[in-house]
C-alpha cells in the first residue's frame, strides 16, 4: 500500500561530488533519509517502470538506509530494485550493474574512505544511467529540491530479507537480490589474462590484499583467492564490519601502514594492495616500493595493451589536475590525448562517455577506465597483476624502467587537516590574489614560470568550472598546487600537492623528501600556512 507522508525541508542536504554526506547521527533523524531519497526522485523523469541498482559499503546504517530506498522507490513507481546481498555493491560493482541491466540509475549507499560506525560518517549517492556519479544538473536540482519538500511516498509493510538470493515483490515492484560478486567477476574476465595471472601465482608469486574490512572483501577473496588461485590468506581483514574494525578505510600510507610495514619487510610478498570503503580507491606497494598513485597511473596507461580487453591500445589519458604529470609524457610519447580535469572523478565521465580517454586517474589513489563510470580499486590491482604476470618482471623494476624511459615525477601531497575554515580560506584569497606577481619571480633557484586559478572547459558539454585549485608552475618542470578540499566533514582540509621533473638518466633513485624540500619549504612560505592555520607541518603526507 503507498503512502503519502508530509514532512518539512532539512537544511543542510546538500549533495556534494560524493554525494550527501554526514555523520551516521545525522542520517539517523527521522524522514531524513526519505527527504533526501525523494529529493532524488523527484528530480528525475521517465523512470517508471525502470530499474534501480541499490547497495553499499556495509557500514553502520547500510542496511537500514537501504530498506528505506527499497520502500520509496517501490511507492515512487520504479519497476524493479536490484540490489546486492546483505545490501553489499562496491562503488565500481554498482556501476557496472547499472549498465549491464540497462537501470535507470542507482543509489549507493558510502562514505568512501571515511571511518564508519555509529559515530562515523555514511553517504548516499545518486548515478546516473550511464552508470557515473549524477551530473551537476541533477545535484543541484536535488539540493533545490530538499530546501521546498513538503512529503513523499513510501509503502507499508514488514522489511526484506536481504540476505536470501532471488526474487519477490515490493508492493508491485519486482525486488531482485543478487549476488554482488559475479556481474563484476564476469566484466574482469573480459578485461584480463586470468590464465596468464592464474599461471603466475601457481608458479610461486606472493601477494596480500588489504580489503580493511570493507567492501572489497568478498570481491577480492572470490577473485584472487578462488578464481585465480592465490593462496588462502592473500585477502587480509576480508570481512566488511560495519565499523571497518574501527579504522580508517583509507588506503593511504597513514591508514594502511600494515601492509606498507609488510612490503617494506624482510619476507614482503611480491606485491601488497589494498583498497578503501567502497572498493574505488587503490593502494600498490611492490616489494620494498610505494608506488605513488600518480606514477602507477602513468604505468598502467604505458602498459594497459598487454590486457587483452586494451590490446588494441588506449585513446586517450584524463588526470585531475593536482595528479602528476608522469601520465601526460606516456601520453606525448604514444600521441595519444591528455586532458587535464579538475580534482573529482565525475569530470570524467563526459570523456569516457565521448571516447576521448580509456583510462583516468587522480593522485587521491583512483585509477579507473571505460568499463564502468566509477574508479576501480580491484580494476586496478587486476590490470597491475597482468602487467606483472606479462612482463614477468617485480614492481620494482617496472618502475626503474619506467622512469628511464619517460623521466620520473618526484611527487607529494601534504594535506593539512581539520583547520579552521576561516584561516583556510583567507590563505587561498590572498595566495590567488598574489598569482599575477609571481611569474618571473625567483625563489632560490626555482623560478616561477606561470601562476593561475585552475579553470576547466569541458570540451564535450561546453561546461566551465572555475577556482578548481591554485597553480604556481616553475621553469623547471616543478609545480606547486593548492586546493580545498571538498570532501572533509570537519573544518577545512588544505591540500598542497607539490612535484618536480627529473628527465634521467640520473638521479632517478632519490628519496622524494630530498628530492622535493626546496619545493616543500617555498609551499609554506609562498601561502605563509602557519599563519593563516597554525600549523607548522601537515597531518598527512602522501
Ligand atoms: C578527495 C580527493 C579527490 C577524490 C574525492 C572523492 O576530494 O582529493 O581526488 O575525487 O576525494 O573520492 P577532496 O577532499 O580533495 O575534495
Ligand atoms: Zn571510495
Amino acid at each position: 500500500m503507498i503512502k503519502t507522508v508530509a514532512t518539512t525541508p532539512f537544511a543542510d542536504q546538500k549533495p556534494g561530488t560524493s554525494g550527501l554526506r554526514k555523520k551516521v547521527p545525522v542520517f539517523q533523524q527521522p524522514r531524513y533519509v526519505e527527504n533526501f531519497v525523494q529529493s532524488v526522485f523527484d528530480s528525475l523523469s521517465g523512470f517508471e517502470g525502470q530499474a534501480l541498482v541499490v547497495g553499499g559499503d556495509g557500514r553502520y546504517f547500510n542496511r537500514e538506509a537501504i530498506q528505506i530506498v527499497i520502500r520509496l522507490a517501490a511507492a515512487n513507481g520504479f519497476g524493479q530494485v536490484i540490489v546486492g546481498q546483505g545490501g553489499i555493491l562496491s562503488t565500481p560493482a554498482a556501476s557496472n550493474l547499472i549498465r549491464q541491466r540497462k537501470a535507470f540509475g542507482g543509489i549507493i549507499l558510502s562514505a568512501s574512505h571515511n571511518p564508519g560506525g555509529p559515530d562515523g560518517d555514511f553517504g548516499i549517492k545518486y548515478n546516473a544511467g550511464n552508470g557515473g556519479p549524477a551530473p551537476e544538473k541533477i545535484t543541484d536540482a536535488v539540493f533545490a529540491r530538499t530546501k521546498t519538500i513538503t512529503e513523499y511516498k513510501t509503502v507499508l509493510g514488514p522489511d526484506v530479507d536481504l540476505d536470501r538470493l532471488g526474487t519477490l515483490h515490493v508492493g508491485s515492484m519486482r525486488l531482485e537480490i543478487v549476488d554482488p560478486v559475479t556481474d563484476y567477476l564476469a566484466l574482469m574476465e573480459t578485461l584480463f589474462d586470468f590464465g596468464a595471472i592464474r599461471a603466475m601465482f601457481a608458479g610461486g608469486f606472493r601477494m596480500t590484499f588489504d580489503a580493511m574490512s570493507a567492501v572489497t572483501g568478498p570481491y577480492a577473496t572470490k577473485i584472487l583467492e578462488e578464481v585465480l588461485g592465490a593462496g588462502a590468506g592473500t585477502v587480509i581483514n576480508g570481512t566488511p564490519l560495519p565499523d571497518f574494525g574501527g579504522h580508517h578505510p583509507d588506503p593511504n600510507l597513514v591508514h594502511a601502514k600494515v601492509i606498507y610495514d609488510l612490503a617494506m619487510s624482510a619476507d614482503a610478498p611480491d606485491f601488497c594492495a589494498a583498497s578503501d570503503g567502497d572498493g574505488d580507491r587503490n593502494l600498490i606497494i611492490g616489494r620494498g616500493m610505494f608506488v605513488t598513485p600518480s606514477d602507477s597511473l602513468a604505468v598502467l596507461a604505458a602498459n594497459a595493451h598487454l590486457a587483452p580487453g586494451y590490446a588494441s591500445g588506449i585513446v586517450g589519458i584524463a588526470r585531475s589536475m593536482p595528479t602528476s604529470r608522469a601520465a601526460d609524457r606516456v601520453a606525448e610519447k604514444r600521441g595519444i590525448g591528455c586532458y587535464e580535469t579538475p580534482t573529482g572523478w565525475k569530470f570524467f565521465g563526459n570523456l569516457l562517455d565521448a571516447g576521448k580517454a580509456t583510462i583516468c586517474g587522480e593522485e587521491s589513489a583512483g585509477t579507473g577506465s571505460n568499463h564502468v563510470r566509477e574508479k576501480d580499486g580491484l580494476w586496478a590491482v587486476l590490470l597491475w597483476l597482468n602487467i606483472l604476470a606479462a612482463r614477468r618482471q617485480s614492481v620494482v623494476d617496472i618502475m626503474r624502467d619506467h622512469w628511464a624511459t619517460y623521466g620520473r615525477n618526484y611527487y607529494a601531497r601534504h594535506d593539512y587537516e581539520e583547520v579552521p575554515a576561516e584561516g583556510a580560506n583567507t590563505l587561498v584569497t590572498l595566495l590567488r590574489d598574489k598569482l599575477p606577481g609571481l611569474p618571473g619571480r625567483q625563489f632560490g633557484t626555482l623560478t616561477v614560470a606561470e601562476a593561475d586559478d585552475f579553470a576547466y572547459h569541458d570540451p564535450i558539454d561546453g561546461s566551465d568550472s572555475a577556482h578548481q585549485g591554485l597553480r604556481v608552475m616553475f621553469t623547471d618542470g616543478s609545480r606547486i598546487v593548492y586546493r580545498l578540499s571538498g570532501t572533509g566533514t570537519a573544518g577545512a582540509t588544505l591540500r598542497v600537492y607539490i612535484e618536480t621533473f627529473e628527465p634521467g638518466p640520473e638521479r632517478l633513485d632519490r628519496d622524494t623528501g630530498e628530492a622535493l624540500t626546496a619545493l616543500i619549504d617555498l609551499s609554506r612560505s609562498l601561502a605563509d600556512i602557519e599563519k593563516h592555520t597554525g600549523r607548522r607541518e601537515p597531518s598527512v603526507i602522501t
